[in-house]
């Protein structure tokens, strides 16, 4: 779906990143992604489902349950789109774009029951396919401000510092999504990301729905996009996803990207940020794009620095173990001959009642 100028300038630190993750590095340094929040059914999901190219689980309540890392990688020359599930101890491969809801669903049933309830274990979705960019995106539930039946009464704060983990590193690039129907000064999520990024350095704030745009507010919402209300270093983009009625009638993602730049088009107030390059998905991939590598760029010394001392100290502490055998197989037989006759004389010397300290043992 997207055509990114950057895709071969980005690949190479996208990877790195990658295999970094794959060999578990996470357990010890913190490695750049970007996360979404919001609230409760302000489109998080249909954004990602969007950038992704994937219908996800979507709809109004709370349905992303769960964190959810979304990895895409471009795959190039005539390959077909898969994907790999991953929870626990669970690794589902398929190569039906179709099955992702139901798969996604069921994990969350596996780990925070089924229901409402939420949890704090990472469910991971690597998807390689010609149709996506390279991004790594993580959605979070929603922030809810009242429980519903059978959920806890503190299900608000269960939420917030399962988000505030995400959000809280350094190395993470945070979406707010807001709707362009909601006053954006009293959104929560805008409020947690300046809390944990004050100078809004990796904030991206995220305007939906512009389509159900109250009328007459449609000024504030331009002036909002423009960074002249809340400014955010990053700034504002404004997407239309797909409503609850496209998706009832079957209208598919690449149908609703095509609808998006008409609507933009279209619109008597909202036509001009086309061409500012502050409106479609399209150019928040590319935004994005742009935005994870920077950051991946800015975030490497600091990493690699961690990594020299990482190896320093273990370097150290293994000066401080004795030499094991030796690497020569001719001599590996004189070596155990050796260690075996040392310490049948320490056992000799022990039987005859000789004290034996643990320095000469
Ligand atoms: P989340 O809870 O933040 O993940 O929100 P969802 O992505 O599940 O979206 C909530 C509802 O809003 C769904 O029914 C979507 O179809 C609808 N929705 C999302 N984006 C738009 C949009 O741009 N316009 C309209 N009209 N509806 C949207
Ligand atoms: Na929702
Ligand atoms: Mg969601």
């Amino acid at each position: 779906v997207f055509h990114s100028h950057l895709d071969e300038r980005v690949r190479p630190y996208i990877d790195l990143i990658d295999s970094l993750r794959g060999i578990g590095i996470e357990k010890d340094l913190a490695l750049p992604a970007i996360a979404v929040i919001g609230d409760q059914s302000s489109g998080k999901s249909s954004v990602l489902e969007a950038l992704s190219g994937v219908a996800l689980p979507r709809g109004s309540g709370i349905v992303t349950r769960c964190p959810l890392e979304l990895k895409l990688r471009k795959l190039r020359g005539g390959v077909q789109w898969k994907a790999v599930l991953s929870y626990k101890d669970e690794y589902i491969q398929f190569d039906n774009p179709s099955l992702v809801e139901g798969y996604v669903a069921k994990a969350q049933n596996e780990l925070a029951g089924e229901g409402v309830g939420i949890c704090d274990e990472l469910i991971t979705l690597e998807i390689s396919s010609p149709d996506v960019c390279d991004l790594t995106l993580i959605d979070l539930p929603g922030i809810a401000r009242v429980p519903v039946k059978g959920q806890p009464d503190d299900i608000g704060d269960q939420i917030k510092s399962l988000i505030l983990n995400f959000i809280e590193k350094n190395e993470t690039i945070i979406l707010v999504v807001v709707p362009c129907n909601v006053d954006i000064a009293t959104t929560e999520a805008l409020r947690m990301a300046q809390e944990v990024d004050p100078e809004g350095k990796r904030t991206l704030a995220i305007l939906t729905k512009p389509d159900l745009v109250d009328k007459g507010t449609e000024k504030n919402v331009l002036d909002i996009v423009r960074n002249q209300v809340i400014p955010l270093s990053k700034g504002y983009i404004i997407v239309k996803c797909r409503g609850q009625k496209q998706i009832n009638d079957r209208i598919s993602l690449s149908e609703a990207t095509k609808t998006e730049r008409d609507f933009f088009r279209r619109h008597e107030y909202f036509s001009c940020l086309l061409y500012e390059e502050k409106a479609t998905t399209q150019c928040l991939a590319s935004k994005l794009t742009q935005d994870l590598v920077d950051h991946i760029k800015k975030s490497l010394p600091i990493i690699s620095e961690q990594i020299k001392k990482q190896l320093w100290d273990t370097r150290t502490e293994l000066s401080q173990c004795e030499e094991g055998p030796p690497l020569d197989p001719h001599k590996r037989k004189a070596f155990l001959i050796d260690t075996l006759t040392h310490f049948n004389d320490k056992i000799h010397r022990l039987s005859m009642g000789e004290v034996v300290s643990e320095e000469n043992l």
